[in-house]
């Protein structure tokens, strides 16, 4: 079976690096479920804390943990360590449910929906809440009667999802929300289903390899061919050392999602940094040796199952098939075979794959509100435009304190990454308005409160950039 969906998709591209970044690692005992009172269980929600640059009354930077391991977020997320010492901030990276080593069941939690049931972003939020409340209760001190500290989420990705609609659903949890590569409206009619396709088309004409495009939308049909037989099935299957044989077409149909994907991150990762994995793939013909899933060399053979290892992407399928529907097609203007969004066709696979489906196509809309932003605040939305996201993200200024900003050269969060000496003037500009907006949050909401803030960063460095910007 053949559609085309969120499902698998590598929200959150990452380098693997050395462990760059140290945090003392905690745990939080937080209800399995926020939503009900017919069971007290709880489970242990992981946590990475570093308090090296806090002081008292400083700030708390928490990152919003996404689909994934959250030491991985921790690594690619530097741009928080940044800014950090000048805010005097602590810094929190939280764990998302389901993910990492925060199984609410142990292993059992991915074996029947019984169990998984209880990945949703409502109880992720909710555990968010609970652990913003705890850190601000142990941080604050003890002789302070004032408001709580105050908070400013971070996320990348359903990262920054999970970031504004922490401030959109619980506005008094956190001052403010870094929203970065967010696609918050990517659900039921908020964009057309072909924009991501189209994106990493055009990422990919822009290459200046005019050829790629035609060489990829062609490969389809070649594939197709080359596969109707048994033989020609596992030909290909040797030729690109899969570690199991293709036998039935759905083999195939898998296949080619799965190098969907692949050029799908590519577009995602079109970072302006020396990086080992794109550079190594751009030297190889794709269709004979697939460095990307091999770029350590350690990889022994291919597995459709798998793209990235550290991604949970069974629990982030999951939630594409309860809460988050993304709806996705392609088209004749894009590279890739063509499919539709067929919602009946989606849910029965969801049923088949997990034994749940989707309420409703709406529900996603109806739980966190469409295209009207009128009752958000503080919130910073950014967008590189070279990412696929990008059709689906927040793309023009919604109010004075609900802000969009467009990075032309950017690719998936580019700014939330560490500064590097490559990066262009749009990622170092972006960075400094978010960091401008940061400082004007704090010091309202401080001396609204009565606090003395110790913050001695001066906003310039945006208020320029601002004015550079404008004069060119
Ligand atoms: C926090 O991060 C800084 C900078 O990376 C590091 O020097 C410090 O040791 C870290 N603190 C903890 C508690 O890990
Ligand atoms: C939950 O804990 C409370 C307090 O210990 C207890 O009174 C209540 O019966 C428990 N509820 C359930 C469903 O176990
Ligand atoms: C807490 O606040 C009091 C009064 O302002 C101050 O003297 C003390 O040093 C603070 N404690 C810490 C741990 O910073
Ligand atoms: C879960 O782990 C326990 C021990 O840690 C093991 O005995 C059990 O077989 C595992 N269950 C599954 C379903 O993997
Ligand atoms: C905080 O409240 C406590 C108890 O009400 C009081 O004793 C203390 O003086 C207050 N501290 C400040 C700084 O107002
Ligand atoms: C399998 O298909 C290929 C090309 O489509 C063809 O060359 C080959 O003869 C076929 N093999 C068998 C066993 O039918
Ligand atoms: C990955 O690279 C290693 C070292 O070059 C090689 O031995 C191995 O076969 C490659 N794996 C795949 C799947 O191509
Ligand atoms: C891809 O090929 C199909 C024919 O197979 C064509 O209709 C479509 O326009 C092509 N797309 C692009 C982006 O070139
Ligand atoms: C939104 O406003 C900020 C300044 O407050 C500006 O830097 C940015 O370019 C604006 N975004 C868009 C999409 O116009």
């Amino acid at each position: 079976m053949k559609f085309s969906a969120a499902l698998g998709f590598i929200l959150f591209p990452v380098f693997l690096t050395d462990a760059e970044y140290t945090f003392e690692t905690r745990y939080i005992d937080v209800p399995l479920d926020h939503f009900s009172f017919i069971t007290n269980q709880t489970f242990a929600l992981k946590y990475l804390v570093n308090d090296s640059f806090f002081v008292d009354n400083g700030p708390i930077f928490f990152y919003t943990g996404n689909e994934g391991d959250i030491n991985m977020f921790a690594q690619n997320s530097g741009f928080i360590f940044d800014i950090a010492p000048d805010f005097k901030a602590l810094i929190v990276f939280a764990e998302h449910r389901y993910y990492g080593e925060s199984l609410p069941f142990g292993n059992l939690s991915y074996t029947s929906p019984e169990y998984l049931g209880y990945l949703s972003t409502m109880q992720a939020l909710a555990d968010y809440v609970y652990l913003i409340n705890n850190l601000q209760n142990t941080y604050q001190n003890s002789s302070d009667n004032l408001t709580q500290l105050p908070v400013i989420a971070f996320g990348g990705s359903y990262g920054g999802m999970l970031a504004a609609w922490q401030k959109m659903k619980y506005p008094n949890s956190i001052l403010g929300a870094i929203a970065s590569s967010a696609p918050i409206w990517a659900f039921k009619n908020q964009n057309p289903c072909d924009s991501f396709y189209k994106i990493i088309t055009e990422d990919f004409k822009n290459t200046r390899r005019q050829n790629c495009v035609n060489a990829i939308n062609a490969s389809w049909v070649v594939l197709r061919e080359f596969t109707n037989n048994e033989t020609g099935k596992s030909e290909l299957a040797d030729m690109w050392n899969f570690c199991d044989d293709f036998e039935t077409d759905d083999d195939i149909d898998n296949l080619i999602e799965w190098l969907t994907e692949i050029y799908a991150a590519l577009a995602e990762t079109n970072y302006p940094l020396p990086n080992r994995f794109l550079g190594t793939f751009a030297r190889q013909s794709p269709l004979k040796n697939f460095i990307y899933t091999n770029y350590t060399g350690t990889t022994e053979c291919n597995s459709l199952e798998s793209t990235s290892e550290q991604l949970g992407e069974e629990g982030w399928n999951f939630q594409a098939c309860t809460e988050m529907i993304m709806p996705m097609c392609s088209k004749d203007t894009d590279m890739f075979e063509n499919t539709e969004w067929e919602f009946d066709v989606y849910s029965d696979f969801c049923y088949k794959t997990f034994g749940v489906r989707p309420w409703n196509e709406d529900v996603p809309i109806l739980l966190y509100g469409d295209k009207d932003l009128s009752s958000a605040h503080n919130i910073i939305f950014t967008n590189g435009l070279l990412d696929p996201w990008s059709g689906y993200g927040v793309l023009t200024n919604y109010s004075s304190d609900v802000i969009a900003l467009i990075i032309e050269e950017g690719a998936h969060h580019s700014e939330l990454r560490a500064a590097h000496e490559n990066d262009p003037m749009s990622v170092i500009g972006t960075r400094a308005i978010i960091k401008d907006r940061i400082y004007n949050w704090i010091n309202e909401y401080n001396s609204g409160a009565g606090r003395v803030s110790e913050i001695l960063y001066l906003p310039l460095l945006g208020m320029f950039y601002n004015i550079f910007n404008n004069v060119l």
